[in-house]
């Protein structure tokens, strides 16, 4: 049983990796507003959605298998508390820190109407630092960190953010027509409405 919990905390954290890096690079497909990776533009924010409740129940499983489990020595503060644990602290802390702002997206994400798209947007691009700390964590606290496997994991996982955060930056992201076209028509809404404003009654 012990070391079934110690495989299954390990595996899912793999998995949980990978899918917390394919959350993101939807994440940027999605804010795009177009179609991308071949898929419709609803297709994307849906595959972004339920790729990281995905992520979130096997995270929830990476934890309690190895909470569970007596390797590590996890006590229930290191699940919430970054840098407090026994066992290899910082890069657990790392992970616990990231745990923490997957909260806070998530919550954020499900109190959306009522916090306001400024506030939703402002928290969820702490998805961008919430990455690394758990590439950081993954690879520095598993015992998997130095096989030739996980290191193919890891930069496939870092290659596809970074190809998404490059495509994020570049001059062409915000060029889409139809992002244009909203600004328009969204400016076009603006000056009738200041003109319905100054008009006599
Ligand atoms: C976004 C959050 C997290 C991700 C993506 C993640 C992912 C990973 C990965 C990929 C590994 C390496 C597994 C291996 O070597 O086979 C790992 C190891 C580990 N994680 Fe996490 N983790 C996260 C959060 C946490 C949290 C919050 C805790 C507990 C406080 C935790 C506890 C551990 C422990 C104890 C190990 C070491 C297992 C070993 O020695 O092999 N992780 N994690």
């Amino acid at each position: 049983m012990t070391d079934a919990l110690w495989f299954f905390g390990r595996g899912s954290g793999v998995v949980t990796l990978v899918l917390i890096s394919i959350v993101v690079a939807l994440g940027v497909g999605a804010r795009s507003g177009r179609p991308a990776f071949g898929l419709p533009r609803f297709a994307v924010s849906l595959l972004h959605r339920n790729a990281a409740l995905l992520a979130m129940v096997l995270l929830a499983g990476h934890v309690l298998g190895l909470y569970f489990d007596p390797y590590a020595q996890l006590r229930l503060v290191d699940l919430v508390l970054p840098f407090a644990g026994r066992y290899r602290p910082i890069w657990l802390g790392l992970g616990t820190l990231a745990i923490d702002l997957i909260v806070a997206i998530v919550v954020t994400s499900l109190l959306r109407k009522r916090i306001g798209a400024r506030v939703w947007r402002i928290v969820h691009r702490l998805a961008y630092l919430c990455w690394p700390l758990a590439v950081l964590h993954g690879v520095q606290t598993g015992t998997d960190g130095r096989t030739w496997w996980m290191w193919t994991v890891v930069a496939a996982c870092v290659g596809m953010v970074l190809a998404a955060v490059a495509w994020r930056l570049s001059p062409g992201f915000a060029r889409f027509p139809q992002r244009v076209e909203r600004r328009v028509s969204a400016s076009a809404a603006e000056r009738s409405a200041s003109a319905l404003e100054g008009a006599p009654r």
